[in-house]
């Protein structure tokens, strides 16, 4: 394995499907966000991608027997200097090869030497993908603590569309180097969240002035993707509620778009009803105009600005905490603070946790920076039971763990 201050060590494995060309946009996010990436393909993807397009843009040679540079035992140093295995695509194939520790290729035999984190990244089509045989490898492998994603529902190869198309590049990325992240803080990911069934809201909502202008905020949509992904990989069902987002929907959740706070409080009470825990991820607008033009507003000729007349709207999390559907569900809400004279963050943290009656309430201090689309985030989960977690300063995967941990606790 790779030292602390080295590039992390990551083997990029490609099998036989179409989506092989898809892969390229993965080894190029890879090797952009600073890691180390071997490729390795079987015989199968070289015939839909050839092994100079792996080589540039891996800066490596490429091979997908174990009979090149025999010297220097590729089959067994690959994965055992390996700090995560990602393969994309996992076609059915490799799926049967992997669960049964079958080796005559360098991926297989890659895959019983690796002792970093694997994740598989599926794409067939819908009825090898729903066929018995693989999902019976698919729980063999996630029993071993192999991450099988989700694969994506869309277009398929040729005319047909359904469950197996892979998963976005970006999706597929953020997922398996949130899995590394999270196993070197606190061990390998385990499915600890299956069977609960988890709503979060995502995205920044926008109320309508006319036909094409609005009130909006610069919510990303980040740390809400961080929170559904960390779930999905952790096993729970989720539905995400997302408020204007344009990042790719997370495989394996129900997304429900929305636009304004009136539907986003819709959509999340809806989502609610029996949920086990609820995280307010999203930044509604607290205010709306009290009416919207049904035709676009024009310049007066006088120069003139019209004065907008707004309302406050409800404020959802409170609801949510109000008026629970189970006396179990854990109701979770964010906040940005930047403290003010006479009052630090966190006392303004610990008043609006007793207004909003929500059990958990994660502290961002914004007053040095803002956290709006960035990649990282320091915060403190404060507890109604007065107890109080630190996240030093890292990504938004491992803040949503950490949310994650805070809320399994409480069940
Ligand atoms: N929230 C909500 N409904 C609203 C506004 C906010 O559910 N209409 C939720 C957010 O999703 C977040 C939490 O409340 O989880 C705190 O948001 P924040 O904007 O800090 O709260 P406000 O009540 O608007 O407080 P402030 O007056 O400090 O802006």
């Amino acid at each position: 394995m790779t030292s602390p201050s080295a590039a992390p060590k990551v083997v990029l494995g490609v099998s036989g499907g179409i989506a092989a060309y898809k892969a390229c946009e993965v080894l190029r996010r890879l090797a952009e966000s600073g890691h180390d990436v071997t490729v390795v393909p079987t015989a199968a993807a070289l015939e839909f991608v050839g092994a100079p397009t792996w080589a540039a843009l891996s800066g490596k040679p490429v091979s997908a027997d174990v009979w090149t540079d025999v010297a220097e035992v590729p089959h067994v140093r690959i994965g055992q200097e390996a700090d995560l295995v990602l393969v994309a695509p996992a076609t059915a194939d490799l799926l049967a090869k992997a669960a049964h520790g079958l080796a005559d290729d360098l991926l297989t035999n890659t895959l019983l030497t690796a002792r970093c984190p694997v994740v598989l990244a599926p794409a067939m089509h819908t009825e090898m993908w729903e066929h018995a045989a693989t999902r019976a490898n698919v729980a063999t492998l996630r029993s071993r603590g192999v991450v099988v994603l989700e694969p994506a529902v869309g277009r398929l190869t040729g005319a047909d569309s359904g469950k197996g198309r892979l998963p976005d590049p970006a999706e597929i990325v953020a997922a398996a180097l949130d899995v590394r992240e999270r196993s070197l803080s606190a061990g390998p990911v385990t499915a600890d969240l299956t069977g609960r069934h988890v709503v979060v809201s995502a995205g920044g909502t926008r109320e309508a002035l006319d036909p094409v202008r609005f009130l909006g905020n610069r919510s990303s949509g980040l740390q809400g993707w961080a929170l559904a992904r960390a779930a999905l990989l952790r096993g729970a069902e989720v539905t995400l509620v997302a408020a204007n987002v344009s990042l790719p929907d997370p495989p394996g959740a129900q997304v429900v778009h929305v636009a304004s706070t009136a539907e986003l409080a819709e959509a999340v009470t809806d989502a609610a009803k029996g949920a086990d825990a609820v995280v307010m991820a999203a930044a509604p607008a607290d205010f709306r105009p009290v009416a919207v033009s049904d035709s676009k507003i024009k310049k007066a000729d006088d120069g003139s600005a019209p004065t907008l007349t707004l309302t406050q709207n409800a404020d959802i999390l409170a609801g949510l905490a109000r008026e629970r559907s189970r006396d179990d569900q854990v109701v979770v809400g964010f906040a940005a603070e930047t403290g003010e004279p006479g009052r630090s963050v966190l006392e303004l943290a610990q008043a609006k946790l007793a207004r909003k009656g929500c059990d958990l309430l994660v502290v961002n201090d914004v007053s040095g920076g803002q956290v709006f689309g960035a990649d990282d985030n320091e915060a403190v989960v404060l507890g109604a039971d007065g107890s109080s977690t630190p996240v030093p300063r890292g990504s938004k995967g491992a803040l949503a763990h950490v949310v994650w941990d805070c809320v399994l606790a409480r069940w």
